[in-house]
């Protein structure tokens, strides 16, 4: 398999040429880590021509080598972009892709915008008018996407990655001294939390929701599977794109919405903010609010009390504020 590194441009650009994502006179000018991400391997390609973004999916998590991951998630990210292709309003908000390698677990995607992700958001929210119109963009496509119809249920089976993330998100949190690395003056909460047996069995339901072993109410659908700012790209056009469906699967949109309002209450939304958002949210057959609220909970909770920690600018007391209220929506 090609080693997708800044210092590999050779074997690259041979490779990118046989593929034909490379003009045959096109030649690589600079190759530069595209992001900060941490699954995966992806670098921004300069060529005298244009710019684009390739990645790849590795048996572990690029940034911690010593930590397995499931091998085949750039398939099912590459599945998604097939699944939407034809959906204009959902695939205008997604880089163009331009081929996939199997062979090497290489996606090769047209390089959007300028401005990088929306990891910003935790540090003043979506203040200016201009916001909210990114604001309704995000909103509808998730709608869209969760109305897309004809999607192969099995190509979305995504069992190892939804099990790597059902551990993350519904069980390592609420452990004991779990390791993470909480932010100083949680540690009082954080042993709460640990000790709230009604709490670790609501999240075990909510669990086995996510890995598809209990049922639940709303039709299922296809979900981009970590719908938050660091999956939002801005966009010189049309101010906010879509990207990286590597946790993609069929199954309740209450996820995907949960997920979100999650990261909006870590963005400063009001209450009433929330509210207003989801009225542009066409709900799904079944759609239940309760169960949508719920998994914005645990996603509160995991986020502060976590492996996987967030850029956030909050200190002790809010962080606290928000735990609590998570506790509350979990009921
Ligand atoms: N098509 C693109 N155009 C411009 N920048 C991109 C594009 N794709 C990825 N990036 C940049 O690279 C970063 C990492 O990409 P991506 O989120 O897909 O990788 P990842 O390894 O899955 O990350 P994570 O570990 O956060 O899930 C993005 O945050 C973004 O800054
Ligand atoms: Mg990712």
């Amino acid at each position: 398999m090609i080693d997708l590194s800044t210092d590999n441009r050779v074997a690259i650009e041979a490779r990118c040429r046989t593929l034909g994502w490379l003009g045959t006179n096109e030649t690589i000018k600079a190759l530069a880590p595209a992001g900060e991400g941490n699954m995966n391997r992806t670098l921004r390609v300069t060529t005298d021509q244009r710019t684009l973004v390739l990645k790849q999916s590795v048996p572990f998590v690029a940034k911690y080598p010593q930590i397995a991951a499931p091998a085949d998630r750039i398939v099912v990210e590459n599945r998604f972009y097939d699944a939407v292709k034809n959906d204009g309003p959902l695939s205008m908000r997604m880089p163009a892709r331009i081929g996939f390698d199997a062979d090497n677990r290489l996606l090769a995607l047209e390089h959007v915008g300028s401005a990088g992700d929306f990891l910003h958001l935790y540090d003043g929210g979506f203040s200016d008018v201009q916001g909210r119109g990114y604001f309704t963009g995000l909103v509808y496509w998730l709608w869209r996407l969760h109305a897309h119809q004809g999607v192969d249920v099995a190509a979305f089976e995504n069992r190892e990655m939804r099990a790597l993330n059902h551990q993350h998100i519904f069980v390592i949190p609420l452990m004991p001294a779990n390791g993470a690395a909480i932010a100083p003056g949680l540690e009082e909460a954080a042993a709460r939390f640990a000790a709230d047996e009604a709490l670790s069995n609501i999240a075990a339901q909510l669990g086995d929701i996510y890995l598809g072993k209990a049922s639940h109410k709303s039709r299922a659908c296809l979900l981009h599977g970590d719908y938050y700012p660091g999956s939002w790209l801005h966009h010189d056009r049309l101010g906010v794109m879509v990207i990286d469906p590597e946790f993609a699967f069929f199954g309740p949109a209450e996820f995907d919405v949960g997920v979100m309002l999650a990261h909006l209450t870590f963005s400063g939304f009001s209450q009433q903010d929330l509210m207003g958002t989801l009225r542009s949210y066409v709900t799904p057959p079944g759609f239940d609010y309760n169960l949508a609220i719920r998994f914005a909970a645990i996603e509160i909770i995991r986020r502060l009390l976590g492996i996987a920690q967030l850029p956030l600018k909050a200190n002790a007391e809010q962080r606290i504020t928000w735990l609590n209220t998570a506790r509350m929506m979990i009921g």
